[in-house]
């Protein structure tokens, strides 16, 4: 060796040993003197890592779905240089690895069916590495519970980065929401109210910044959740993407996630039973997306902490929401930082909130927001003046759907929360798009939508097919709302009277595929007698599978239905972190 390789070779001394640092996991790879010791670190130093990157310090992954096909998550870049900052001003080691995006928007047939691929990605990817702790960043609707499903699965300490809204999107003069305003437009240009040209002009307004959508949609809610649930720093839901503050977070969280290593504070300290709770009522005071209700349950399922539907409506469906945001109210998610975020919205809840659940910076939930600033009380109501009343998640569960079925009341119209009508069915989303055009269509405003075969097995992945477009016929006479049922989900930007969830969903026999034109139904109660639904049962034949092969197999043959959060059977619970064997 000449004395240049020497130099730069040389580990630099800590100025203090860290007395934990080889009963670390990262220690098994990166703290030994044998071979195998030589090839965990020297390809490792091929990129200029030196020596004394691997004397026992906290090795953090930055879990990252990064990705141009996942728009949303377009400048995760940026913010992994951040969480990189502040691993290292925190004496840790952060090695930033990929993972399967899930882009909503462009993906097909719907992000959902890959989430529980990507969350096995984070999983086997987590414990599969040297890693002592993780950074998980999320944005686009699926990036976030496929990321807490799979960290939660290994059970490391582990902190969650959300990347953040959108800039408020504006034309011609006027705020726009993502999704929102989509679905809005598009009825307008249906019937007849707003021209091609003009859809398409504000195609380009919509969407103006890096960011997720800024509607209090799925992205939205679910960072919402992960501030509520305690797997984020105060703050992490609101803060726009582009603004400065959102890096600064990051950063926050690098060095904080290099703390609970040496804290050894783990997922499964934090997503406790309290912690899925305030999540419930988080979400009704929020106003959030129906989708979270398959997440909670699923990233429940992975911790062991027994969540059911029943949860939702006993702990939160009395619950007001509080903020008047898009898709139920007025404003977008940067009014609501402005506003005081979600800090501002748990210290509302004073009275229901559980005091005692722990977040990942070491204090509890109601600690870091009891102090926390309302800046403008039109965007977050207090809670004596709620923005609606009795508006969290409820679950229904007639003999239309005997394993439940969900609505969100703060989407709906409250004149069709009461509702009996005349059954018109859609087999599949091809009928429904072929038939709601059609001016022959025998429907009328009071008639119940019902669309078939559009749950988790059926489609497959049980896509955001249940807010119906209304019949043009109507569009034209000006209705805007129908009930609407069906065993598929919603997008959290979406609105109207929507029956979602229905299980047992259509494909795997439930009584959703025994409806037919004309029957009455009153929101989950199918009126046909005993005898007729038997009849119909014994004739019907499922549809034929949608693969025979690969992961969507694996996925219908494994996926559970929407009241156990839709996670593939062999998923739930959890494998924990023990240090695989060696690879040589
Ligand atoms: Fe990504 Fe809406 S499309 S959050």
């Amino acid at each position: 060796m000449n004395g240049h390789e020497w130099l730069i070779t040389q580990p630099t001394a800590m100025t203090e040993k860290d007395p934990k640092s080889q009963t670390r996991r990262s220690a098994a790879w990166f703290g030994r003197d044998d071979r195998d010791g030589f090839i965990y670190r020297s390809w490792v130093k091929n990129r200029g890592v030196p020596n004394d990157q691997f004397d026992g310090r906290p090795v953090i992954g930055i879990c990252n779905t990064y990705s141009e096909l996942t728009p949303c998550n377009s400048h995760f870049r940026t913010l992994a240089e951040q969480v990189k900052i502040g691993v290292w001003e925190a004496g840790g080691f952060p090695l930033e690895f990929p993972v399967m995006s899930l882009g909503e928007t462009l993906l097909r047939p719907t992000a959902m069916l890959y989430r529980n691929l990507a969350s096995m990605d984070v999983e086997e990817s987590i414990r599969a590495n040297p890693l002592d702790g993780v950074v998980l960043l999320m944005g686009c609707d699926k990036t976030t519970p496929a990321l807490l499903m799979g960290a939660a699965s290994v059970d490391l300490p582990a902190i969650g980065v959300s990347g953040g809204p959108m800039l408020t999107g504006r034309w011609r003069g006027q705020p726009i929401g993502s999704g929102t305003g989509v679905w809005q437009m598009s009825e307008e240009v249906r019937g007849g109210r707003m021209s091609r040209e003009e859809f398409i002009d504000a195609e380009s307004c919509m969407h103006r910044s890096h960011g997720h959508c800024m509607t209090m949609g799925t992205a939205s809610t679910m960072a919402c959740m992960v501030e509520a649930l305690g797997m984020g720093l105060p703050g992490n839901a609101a803060i726009p993407a582009v603004d400065g503050r959102r890096n600064v977070l990051a950063r926050q969280a690098g060095r904080r996630a290099v703390e609970m290593v040496k804290e050894d504070l783990r997922m499964s300290q934090i997503l406790t039973r309290a912690a899925f709770e305030n999540a419930i009522r988080v979400l009704a005071g929020i106003g959030g997306s129906t989708n979270a209700v398959l997440h909670l349950i699923a990233i429940a399922g992975r911790v062991g902490i027994p969540l059911a539907l029943e949860d939702f409506d006993a702990i939160g469906s009395a619950l007001p929401c509080l903020v008047d945001l898009q898709p139920s109210g007025r404003y977008l998610m940067e009014d609501f930082f402005e506003a005081g975020g979600l800090p501002a919205v748990v210290r509302e809840m004073a009275s229901v909130i559980d005091q005692n659940a722990l977040t990942v910076n070491g204090h509890t939930l109601w600690s870091n927001c009891a102090q926390a600033p309302c800046w403008n009380r039109e965007v977050i109501r207090p809670w004596s003046e709620p923005f609606k009343p009795e508006a969290g998640i409820a679950v229904l569960r007639g003999n239309l759907a005997p394993l439940g079925a969900v609505i969100k009341p703060s989407a709906a119209t409250p004149s069709l929360m009461q509702h009996r009508g005349r059954a018109v069915v859609f087999r599949n989303t091809d009928e429904l798009h072929r038939k709601i055009e059609d001016p022959d269509l025998d429907v009328d405003e009071h008639c119940v939508l019902v669309l078939q075969n559009c749950g988790p097995k059926g489609y497959p992945g049980m896509p955001e097919s249940g807010n119906m477009p209304i019949p043009k016929k109507l569009i034209e006479r000006g209705v805007t709302d129908m009930v609407r049922v069906s065993d598929a989900r919603m997008s959290g930007t979406a609105y109207g009277t929507v029956v979602l969830h229905v299980a047992p969903e259509s494909a795997a026999g439930g009584p959703l595929a025994l409806v037919r034109d004309g029957d009455m139904i009153e929101l989950d109660v199918l009126d046909v007698s005993e005898e007729e639904l038997a009849q119909r049962r014994a004739a019907w034949e499922a549809p034929p599978a949608a693969a025979t092969r690969g992961y969507v197999k694996l996925y219908i043959d494994h996926v559970l239905q929407a009241d156990r959060g839709a996670d593939l059977d062999f998923l739930v619970g959890h494998s924990g972190s023990a240090v695989p064997p060696d690879n040589h």
